[in-house]
């Protein structure tokens, strides 16, 4: 899809913005930070447009960043196949990140992958709020500590968090868990079956915000 450039688009408008694929075609054309110069495009969330489950991620990758999809790259694989083991299937929920554009550090003349910084997870607020406000999920999974400290508690701590419900944004029921990355950072192949393990047992957690009450 074509982008369409809106620099002077300022937060009121898109906070009454009641379509979430217009919300999308806006913010390919974002220059709310700096991350704009450097990204090949924006990606924005995909999947069900009122799926009761949202998964959070930290930022788009290289391959995201080349495909303008989130989550398609060896985190995305493993995702999928996380999600699968929970019993759940990509077309059942909708996934985001808390930045929408790659960001990128310069190592050795070529371009790493890096956190977001906490100025361009602000940034970013704007369509993350659009996107939970449209889509209106019953349960958000965030994954990794950068998601989970943006939206549910700045002073989370993962590993104690994980795996109980507590209280996201607009009060949204919300759950932390590992990010696929991490599992994959894992050399000990225990270490990694563990972490795995987890995240398997939180999205199947999550899975339960499918089920009507
Ligand atoms: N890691 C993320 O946090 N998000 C993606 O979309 C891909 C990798």
């Amino acid at each position: 899809m074509e982008s369409v450039a809106h620099p002077s688009l300022d937060t009121p408008l898109i906070e009454h913005l009641t379509d979430l694929g217009q919300a999308r075609q806006i913010a390919l054309g974002c220059v709310r930070c700096d991350l704009a110069a450097t990204r090949t495009q924006v990606v924005f969330g995909e999947g069900v447009p009122t799926a009761r489950l949202m998964l959070v991620g930290e930022g788009p990758g290289a391959e995201e960043d080349r495909q303008g999809r989130p989550f398609v790259g060896r985190a995305g694989q493993l995702l999928d196949a996380a999600i699968a083991q929970a019993g759940l299937s990509r077309d059942q929920v909708y996934v985001t990140n808390v930045v929408r554009c790659r960001p990128v550090k310069v190592s050795d003349a070529h371009l790493e992958n890096r956190p977001p910084r906490a100025g361009e997870i602000g940034a970013c607020r704007v369509w993350m709020d659009a996107e939970l406000r449209l889509v209106a999920p019953r349960a958000l999974l965030c994954l990794g500590a950068v998601a989970a400290k943006a939206l549910i508690d700045k002073d989370l701590r993962l590993l104690e968090a994980r795996g109980q419900w507590l209280s996201g944004p607009r009060g949204i029921a919300a759950l932390a868990t590992l990010h696929p990355s991490y599992v994959l950072r894992q050399r000990d192949p225990e270490a990694r079956d563990r972490a795995r393990r987890m995240l398997v047992e939180d999205l199947s957690l999550a899975a339960r915000a499918l089920t009507p009450a």
